[in-house]
């Protein structure tokens, strides 16, 4: 714990919690949780903003030089930087499903430094430093074995950020390989379920960086593979996402690819 990123990696798991606590209060309140909508199908509800600004306060207080963006406020980018999603899942939670998290990732001069997300509905902290591995409420979490598709469960995200007859070629062509396929709406949770072993893959044809980069060092670190989200502009536009368990890096890469990810120029 001597590098300033891992220095960050226990505050961040702090303000996580601490997030996590104030989200599934709320969401247990439900009759109080009214939502309206940032544009089609994005859920937007107060909760958003108030777990943004308690996360964005205490990264300020603990770490007052560094940079924050958040889905919610914005920001700007410095020497290391948090990106952070105060909800991921805001559809599931604003309609009383409890598969939603926070979404906490650090970045500095070497890329995804820290990344931590919390459940707190199934009470679920995973976090990971580069270099230290990743864990699940304290035991470590390992990338699945499987090596065949037509064994893989994988979970492909949508959002109409891009065409939907996209998202149904990229459906047709996962589903022809035999693996079975699912969307639960938290892009952040289909990607740290393949560090823990849960699903075999996740992919999406776009996906913003607030999303996915603590989920991609968790599954790094876990032993999976990643496509490289951050080039290009990843960080302020975003990009395609791949990840997924070594065993079926090279046949969910092709069933992906060829009219998804490899056409947006963004593998490698
Ligand atoms: C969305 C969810 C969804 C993913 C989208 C995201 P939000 O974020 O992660 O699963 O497919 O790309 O925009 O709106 O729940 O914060
Ligand atoms: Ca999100």
């Amino acid at each position: 714990m001597s590098s300033p990123a891992l220095a960050r990696l226990p505050v961040a798991q702090a303000v996580a919690v601490e997030a996590g606590h104030l989200m599934r209060r709320r969401f247990l309140d439900r009759d109080r949780i009214a939502y309206e909508f940032k544009g089609p199908q994005d859920y937007l509800t107060a909760v958003d903003g108030e777990v943004e600004r308690l996360v964005r306060g205490r990264l300020a207080e603990a770490f007052p030089e560094d940079g924050f963006i958040g889905e919610e406020d914005g920001g700007s980018a410095a020497a290391w930087t948090w990106v952070v999603d105060p909800i991921d899942g805001t559809a599931n939670f604003a309609r009383g499903i409890g598969h939603f998290c926070i979404s906490i990732a650090l970045l500095g001069p070497q890329g995804i430094e820290v990344g931590v997300i919390c459940q707190p509905v199934a009470g679920e902290l995973m976090y990971a430093g580069r270099g230290t591995g990743a864990f699940l409420n304290g035991e470590p979490m390992r990338v699945s074995q499987t090596s065949a598709m037509v064994r893989a469960s994988v979970e492909l995200g949508w959002s109409p950020r891009r065409p939907a007859a996209a998202y149904l070629d990229l459906v047709g062509r996962v589903m022809a390989t035999g693996a079975a396929f699912r969307r639960a709406g938290s892009g952040a949770l289909g990607i740290a379920d393949v560090a823990a072993g849960r699903s075999d893959g996740y992919a999406e044809l776009h996906i913003n960086a607030w999303d996915c980069l603590a989920g991609i060092l968790l599954v790094r670190e876990a032993g999976g593979w990643t496509n490289d989200f951050l080039a290009g502009n990843g960080l302020a536009a975003g990009n395609p996402i791949i990840a997924c368990a070594p065993g079926i890096q090279a046949a969910f890469l092709a069933a992906v690819g060829p009219g998804g990810l490899a056409q947006e120029g963004r593998l490698h």
